[in-house]
């Protein structure tokens, strides 16, 4: 199932955790990293077990984001979680696959424990938050079935490089961050998995998370990190194929199928070919939910 929308949450605030609930996001990414401060992480832990066993997720994922593998809270923050039987685990801060395969495989000892089926737990790393990283995005395809997508961070990668906006005067993201987004998107491809934006943190302004979105599905991303409530709705919008590009994508599937075979067929005029024929097939199973 493709994720629109991925909302995060405090894992410390029941309030916000109550709310989020009703958001129609399509997952909720309760926190246990940079939103929670270090003496309420085990108040927080304790509020996302009881989440997780507390609430249907028939239409609604929940993840866990942990504190990266790299500190001594990430492990506690698992075998604390792990009962509860999170849908996916986001992995902050890695550097490389290897991270991704050293929690593939304490979520195998953690499934065998809790009686989860092995594998069940996907897992999303945040693939751009140290400037390492970059270098090594390529490590992603083939690391872990439990790859689900690839997210990207510009908040602590400008922090990791001494950068003190990640913003150029006009508002766009300076080119030290297009370039982990792209690369980002790449790799995602490249690995077979969701290609996920990073979050709008101007939560108030929904012209331009609009404007983000429709750029961002544009490029090839399918899904988008929210912080708001207020920004579910429009990702969620965003990134649903229109009537209009359903109806076109039809008649590509369509002129194809009269077309007696022929690899390039015409369509009001343009040249139409298997490259098309591929986004409109794509574009009709996302009717389905995919
Ligand atoms: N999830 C669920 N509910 C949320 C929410 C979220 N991420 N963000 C805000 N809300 C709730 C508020 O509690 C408030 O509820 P109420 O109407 O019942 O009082 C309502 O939505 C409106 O919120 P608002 O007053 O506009 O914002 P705020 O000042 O309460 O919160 C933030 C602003 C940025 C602190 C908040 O959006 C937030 O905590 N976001 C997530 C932060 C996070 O997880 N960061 C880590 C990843 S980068
Ligand atoms: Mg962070």
């Amino acid at each position: 199932m493709t994720l629109k929308s991925l909302l995060f949450v405090p894992g410390d605030s029941e309030k916000k955790m109550a709310k989020a609930a009703s958001t129609g996001a399509d997952a909720l990414l309760l926190d246990l990293e940079d939103a929670v401060a270090q003496d309420r992480l085990p108040l927080a832990r304790g509020l996302v077990l009881d989440y997780l066993k507390g609430h249907d997720r028939a239409n609604q994922q929940v993840w866990v984001r942990i504190n990266p593998l790299n500190t001594p809270l990430s492990l506690p923050d698992l075998v604390a979680v792990m009962p509860g039987k999170p849908d996916g685990i986001v992995l902050p801060k890695p550097m490389n696959a290897d991270d991704v395969r050293q929690l593939d495989h304490f979520l195998s000892a953690l499934e065998q424990r809790e009686g989860i089926s092995l594998g069940s737990t996907r897992i999303l790393p945040v693939a751009t938050e140290v400037a390492g990283a970059l270098f090594s995005l390529n490590t992603y395809a083939g690391c872990s079935a439990r790859l689900t997508g690839l997210t990207w961070g510009a908040e602590d990668l400008a922090t990791d490089i001494g950068a003190t906006s990640n913003k150029k005067d006009n508002g766009e993201f300076d080119e030290a961050f297009v370039l982990a987004r792209s690369l980002c998107l790449l790799a995602a491809s490249h690995a077979g998995v969701q290609a996920i934006d990073t979050l709008s943190v101007d939560f108030r302004h929904t012209d331009s998370l609009q404007a983000d979105v429709r750029r961002a599905r544009r490029q090839g991303f399918s899904g988008k990190l929210a912080i708001h409530p207020d920004q579910v709705a429009i990702i969620n919008a965003g990134f649903t194929a229109t009537p209009e590009e359903l109806q076109h994508a039809q008649r590509i599937v369509d002129a194809f199928a009269q077309a007696n075979g022929a690899g390039a067929v015409q369509l009001d005029g343009k040249m139409v070919d298997k490259p098309h024929l591929t986004q409109a097939l794509r574009l009709l199973a996302t009717r389905n939910g995919h």
